[in-house]
């Protein structure tokens, strides 16, 4: 289920021909407070319709719309009286189709442009008349169609932005919502709330209420099955589901003994039976059996397959306990949607463990995603709305393996025990140095290196620590973050005493590639 389903009346369609910047148009666009979904360019007309959008976007692509086999949409989108707004191959594409002249550029624009516009036009109401655009193309608009007008160029670019007042369509070259686009945000808000006329108000609290709704709606009285990993979507899913259906969802907590120090029993403080939240708790010890299975094992993705699989086998022995059940809630997030190439037109990315492949183990109905249309900080934002704590909506990426994937060699108790201990000194001075906000990931790993040093008098033959901090901004490449020295000092030494076990810490410089973000 798409939550965005009939969630808004009040909503803007962004139509997907492959770009790599469409998230972030639906993003400007709720930033706008105004509800936007994407759909691919394949979406039938008549789907398009039937959501009765206030107004819609064509994204950018890769493509040359003259060219054969390349993404198009029938005309009669620009007959429906709905404004529409073309970004980029989107701007090509409506001029190629009413009639314009699209041809390879003599000049390839790329990067920061200025861009001359006639601020007579309402998509341009109170932007400078001369403005940087980020401009991205390799074809350009040469005539504009039968009808527009001209509303920017650039030194290379005759046609930078046009509009057809009698259908309210327009066309802009560059890319508004890219944040090179000084002035983009701007332009996106004259469009949605001035051309479109939206009024506005959308807000995470209507999210969420109007979430619950729907929740109700489809799930009626039947039983909803949440596996909760303690990360942030399952969480806001389960807060949400809560919300919507109490005692009807039941959430399974698989305690892997791979989480961070304490973790799991922050998660019960908050959905246990003393938490704020109604619903069926169950907390799965499963520590020894992991660590049972996990004995002797070196290879990185043997663990990987061995903590994955252990989890389906705890996971599905719940479930038959609990029986059939209607609904199996997955807290799917807007992002896992386009990385697995399901949602819209954008080269498949990764392939995502939430999306795609579906548990055959648990015996269930149908699936339901509440969170399936929301970025991660509004997923953060709906988690604020419903009470959850800031600790938990403010969680770090933390992988499903956990620490099995932050300790190099074989996995014992123990060795879970020093990274569990180091991580929690390492994030409790990284906090109390006022760094934790602006350091997108950073952990406590365990190389399998021993090594001789002396404390007090004694000679010792122990652990390395490695500490790792890197700032990503789309988890494919990363940087390592600067920390101030005796910000490390201070860690350095407090995990040397207060970590047996332990006799040597490191700071991981490597960035992303060659290195990966965890350490296994
Ligand atoms: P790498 O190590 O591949 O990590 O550079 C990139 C990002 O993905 C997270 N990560 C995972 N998240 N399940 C997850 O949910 C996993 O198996 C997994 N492996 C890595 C990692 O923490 C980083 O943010």
């Amino acid at each position: 289920m798409s939550m965005g389903e009939k969630l808004s009346t009040e909503k803007v369609i962004v139509i997907d021909f492959g770009g790599q910047y469409n998230q972030l148009v639906a993003r400007r666009v709720r930033e706008c407070n105004v509800y936007c979904e994407i759909y691919s360019y394949k979406t039938d007309i008549e789907q398009i319709k039937e959501m009765h959008p206030k107004g819609i976007i064509l994204t950018g692509g890769p493509n040359s719309c003259y060219e054969e086999d390349s993404p198009t949409y029938q005309k009669e989108l620009f007959e429906l009286g709905i404004p529409v707004l073309g970004l980029c191959y989107g701007a090509q594409l409506m001029m190629h189709i009413l009639g314009g002249k699209v041809e390879k550029a003599p000049v390839r624009e790329y990067g920061k442009t200025e861009v001359y516009v006639d601020k007579s036009s309402s998509l341009f109401a109170d932007v400078a008349e001369t403005t940087i655009c980020w401009m991205s193309h390799f074809d350009y608009i040469s005539q504009a169609a039968p009808g527009f007008r001209i509303i920017a160029h650039t030194t290379d670019c005759p046609v930078a932005a046009a509009e057809c007042l009698d259908q309210n369509l327009y066309a802009i070259q560059f890319h508004p919502e890219v944040l090179h686009t000084v002035e983009g945000t701007k332009m996106l808000y004259n469009f949605v709330r001035g051309v479109c006329g939206c009024s506005g108000t959308w807000r995470m609290d209507s999210f969420v209420d109007e979430s619950v709704q729907r929740i109700r709606e489809k799930v009626g009285d039947g039983k909803v099955l949440l596996a909760l990993s303690g990360g942030v979507d399952s969480s806001v899913a389960a807060g949400l589901l809560s919300r919507a259906i109490g005692k009807q969802l039941t959430c399974v907590f698989v305690d892997h003994g791979l989480l961070r120090k304490d973790e799991g029993d922050e998660v019960e403080a908050v959905f246990g039976p003393s938490g704020n939240f109604n619903l069926n708790f169950i907390r799965v010890n499963a520590q020894e059996r992991y660590y049972a299975k996990l004995a002797g094992v070196t290879e990185p993705e043997t663990k990987r397959k061995i903590i994955g699989e252990e989890f389906i086998r705890v996971f599905e022995e719940e479930a038959k306990k609990i029986g059939t059940v209607d609904f199996l809630a997955q807290g799917t997030i807007y992002p896992d949607v386009v990385e697995s190439g399901l949602g819209g037109e954008s080269a498949v990315i990764k392939s995502h463990h939430n999306v795609g492949g579906l548990p055959e183990y648990v015996d269930f109905k149908e699936i339901i995603e509440p969170l399936r249309d929301l970025f991660k900080d509004e997923v953060r934002k709906a988690g604020l709305e419903l009470g959850l704590p800031k600790n938990l909506v403010f969680r770090q990426p933390f992988p499903g393996p956990g620490l099995g994937i932050r300790i190099i060699g074989e996995v014992t108790a123990e060795k879970v025990r020093i990274v569990q201990d180091a991580d929690a000194i390492y994030r409790e001075e990284i906090a109390k140095a006022g760094l934790d906000r602006s350091i997108g990931q950073y952990f406590a790993a365990l190389t399998n290196m021993r090594s001789v040093g002396v404390m007090g008098d004694e000679r010792t033959y122990d652990y390395a620590v490695a500490l790792r901090a890197v700032n990503t901004v789309d988890f494919m490449t990363a940087e390592s973050v600067e920390i101030p020295f005796e910000v490390l000092q201070k860690v350095m030494s407090r995990i040397i005493n207060e970590v047996r076990g332990v006799n040597r810490v490191f700071y991981d410089l490597t960035s992303k590639p060659p290195g990966t973000i965890e350490f296994e």
